[in-house]
């Protein structure tokens, strides 16, 4: 997959997927992350690339001609002909899991980032297919979000992760949170690793996670069951941890 991000801040993308998972899938060309910076594309020698909004808002705003250059090459630089256009935006749709499955299958898309109070609508409206956003907040740019985006989306690309798996069993991977986890030593403070992780038994582990993870997520996130269609067994556990709890 290719990611273009635009920005007036390359170094903070840069020092992101400098380590981890997704850092080294970049670095290893398996997710290819080029950066184009808006301020190569300033149309004046001070390189400026904001300006007071008219009617005389707070703050400064993105000018929409420096944005469009950049975003035109990295358009042009992307290995499809018309890469999804993305503009990190807390106005946008909150970023979830589907979402980001969706984006995985996409074989390249640029993702646009702003700074100071946003950018003139007018670049929106020619150049942004969605808006994404990280959350009912607001943050001082689009690098931080942009970085989400890759990390999540990076992850689910083949190769990244080295154990597919493991992003199957990931909370909201088949819309449940993931259940309790252990690791050495068996006994911490008094407190021991369930028995049947210890047990040898795949099935009887594999089962316990599952139930784990059902409990668990009635518990904290009960609405993500509704969206899931549970089998004979799955229904029939959950009732018996729900009476048990009442
Ligand atoms: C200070 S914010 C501007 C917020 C804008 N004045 C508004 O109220 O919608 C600067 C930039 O940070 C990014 N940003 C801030 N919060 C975000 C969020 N929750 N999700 C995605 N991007 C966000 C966007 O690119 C935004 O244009």
């Amino acid at each position: 997959m290719w990611i273009g991000v635009v920005t007036s801040m390359p170094q903070l993308i840069a020092a992101g997927l400098s380590d981890g998972v997704v850092g080294r899938a970049a670095a290893t060309n398996q997710l290819d992350v080029e950066l184009f910076n808006v301020r190569d594309y300033a149309m004046d020698r001070y390189g400026s690339i904001d300006d007071h909004p008219f009617g005389g808002a707070p703050g400064m705003l993105m000018m929409a001609e420096p944005l469009a250059s950049c975003t035109d090459d990295a358009i042009r630089k992307s290995p499809v002909e018309a890469p999804k256009t993305i503009f990190l935006s807390p106005q946008g749709k909150t970023l979830e899991q589907s979402m980001v499955r969706e984006l995985s299958e996409l074989d390249a898309m640029v993702l646009i980032s702003a700074r100071y109070e946003g950018v003139d609508e007018r670049f929106i409206e020619e150049y942004v297919d969605t808006e994404i956003s990280v959350g009912d907040y607001v943050v001082s740019g689009g690098e931080l979000p942009a970085l989400l985006v890759i990390d999540a989306v990076g992850r689910l690309v083949q190769g990244t992760l080295g154990n597919e798996k493991s992003a199957q069993d990931d909370s909201f991977g088949d819309n449940l949170l993931e259940g309790p986890q252990y690791t050495r030593p068996r006994e911490w403070r008094g407190k021991t690793v369930p028995s049947v992780l210890t047990s040898g038994d795949h099935a009887a582990i594999a089962k316990w996670r599952r139930e784990q993870a059902l409990s668990r997520t009635w518990e904290r996130r009960p609405e993500l069951l509704t969206d899931r269609r549970l089998d004979s067994s799955e229904k029939a556990w959950l009732e018996r941890h729900v009476n048990k709890r009442h």
